[in-house]
C-alpha cells in the first residue's frame, strides 16, 4: 500500500517578513507517493525528475523524512516517488513543497499522528539540506495553506493570518536557467547586522501587512509589501525587480514583493488593477533586462492534501 500527498507552491517573505511570512498558491503543486520498502533498517529511497538530486541527504523530501525517522527512532525504509510540478530555482517554494508533501505522506503511511507544526519542524530540515539553513516559511505555507506567520521556531508555532479581502495573485516568473545553489547564495547576501532604523521600518511593514490582510484595507497591504533589508541586499540577483514593482504599482496593483529568494515577483491585484497594462509593461521591463517572463494568474491555495 502507498500514500500520496499533494502540496502547493508558495511565496515566502512577503516583503519584510524574511523567514516569517509566506503564502501558498495554486500555481503549481508537487505530489509525493510514499511506500514502505522494508522494516529492517532506516532509510529513504528517492525517485524524482531530472535536475533534482536523488541522494537522500541532498534532496529536500529525503532529508526531511530521514530526520523524522531518526528523531522518532523508527527503523523503516521508505521509498518516495517525488512528482515535481513546482519549477525549482525560481523562488516558488519548490523544495519546500516536496518536503511538505513527503513528511505528510509518511506521517499518514506510518500512522504517526503528527500535528502540522511537527511536520513543519521536519520539513524545514529538508530545506536545510538544499539551502544550507533550515528556514520554515515556505513549508509552513505549503503545509497549512493560505497566508501564514511562523511566530516561533523553538518550539515551532505557526499562525494562520485571517484574510478578509478579495485579491488575486500574479506571479512574474523570469524564463532563466535556475542558478545552482541560488537560495544558499541569496542567504549569504543577507546582512548579519542591520540598522535600528531599518529594523523599525521593517517591523512597521509587517504590522501594516498583517493588519491590512485582516481588515481588508488595501492601502495597509500596499504599504506592508515593502522591505528595507533583505530585498535590498539581494537586488543584484534580480535587477529587473525595482522597475517591475514600479510599473505594477503604476497599474494600480495592491502591492508587489519578491517571491521568496527570487527571481520571481509576486503581485497582489484586484478589480481596480489594470492587469493587461501591468503585464505589458512588466514584459517590456523583463525584455530590457535580457529575458522573457511568464505570467501566472493564481490565488491562495489550501494546505497539504492526502489524496
Ligand atoms: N525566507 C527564505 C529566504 C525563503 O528568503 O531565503 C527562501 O525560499
Amino acid at each position: 500500500s502507498s500514500v500520496v500527498a499533494r502540496a502547493y507552491s508558495s511565496s515566502a517573505n512577503l516583503g519584510a517578513g524574511f523567514d516569517i511570512l509566506s503564502l501558498a498558491h495554486k500555481a503549481y503543486h508537487d505530489e509525493v507517493e510514499a511506500e514502505i520498502v522494508n522494516n529492517e533498517g532506516r532509510g529513504v529511497l528517492i525517485e524524482t525528475s531530472d535536475g533534482i538530486p536523488k541522494e537522500t541527504h541532498r534532496n529536500s523530501a529525503g532529508a526531511a523524512v530521514l530526520s523524522m525517522l531518526e528523531d522518532l527512532g523508527l527503523k523503516v525504509t521508505v521509498r518516495l516517488k517525488v512528482k515535481k510540478g513546482v519549477p525549482f530555482g525560481l523562488g516558488l517554494g519548490s523544495s519546500g513543497a516536496s518536503a511538505s508533501a513527503a513528511v505528510s505522506a509518511v506521517n499518514e503511511l506510518l500512522g504517526l499522528g503528527l500535528r502540522r507544526e511537527d511536520l513543519v519542524k521536519y520539513a524545514m530540515l529538508g530545506e536545510g539540506a538544499v539551502s544550507g539553513s533550515p528556514h520554515p516559511d515556505n513549508v509552513a505555507a505549503s503545509l497549512f495553506g493560505g497566508v501564514v506567520a511562523v511566530v516561533s521556531t523553538s518550539p515551532i508555532r505557526v499562525a494562520q493570518i485571517p484574510v478578509r479581502v478579495a485579491f488575486n495573485l500574479l506571479l512574474i516568473i523570469p524564463r532563466v536557467k535556475p542558478m545552482e545553489g541560488k537560495t544558499r547564495k541569496a542567504r549569504e547576501l543577507v546582512p548579519n547586522r542591520v540598522n535600528l532604523s531599518d529594523a523599525v521600518q521593517n517591523a512597521r511593514f509587517i504590522s501594516s501587512l498583517i493588519l491590512g490582510l485582516e481588515s481588508g484595507n488595501r492601502e495597509l497591504i500596499r504599504l506592508g509589501l515593502n522591505d528595507e533589508i533583505v530585498e535590498k541586499a539581494r537586488t543584484p540577483m534580480y535587477p529587473h525587480y525595482p522597475e517591475v514593482k514600479k510599473v505594477a504599482l503604476e497599474s494600480d496593483a495592491i502591492g508587489v514583493c519578491v517571491s521568496g529568494a527570487g527571481p520571481s515577483v509576486l503581485v497582489f491585484y484586484d478589480k481596480y488593477t489594470d492587469i493587461m497594462g501591468l503585464k505589458d509593461r512588466a514584459d517590456n521591463v523583463c525584455k530590457k533586462n535580457g529575458f522573457a517572463c511568464d505570467f501566472i494568474e493564481t490565488e491562495l491555495a489550501g494546505g497539504v492534501q492526502i489524496e
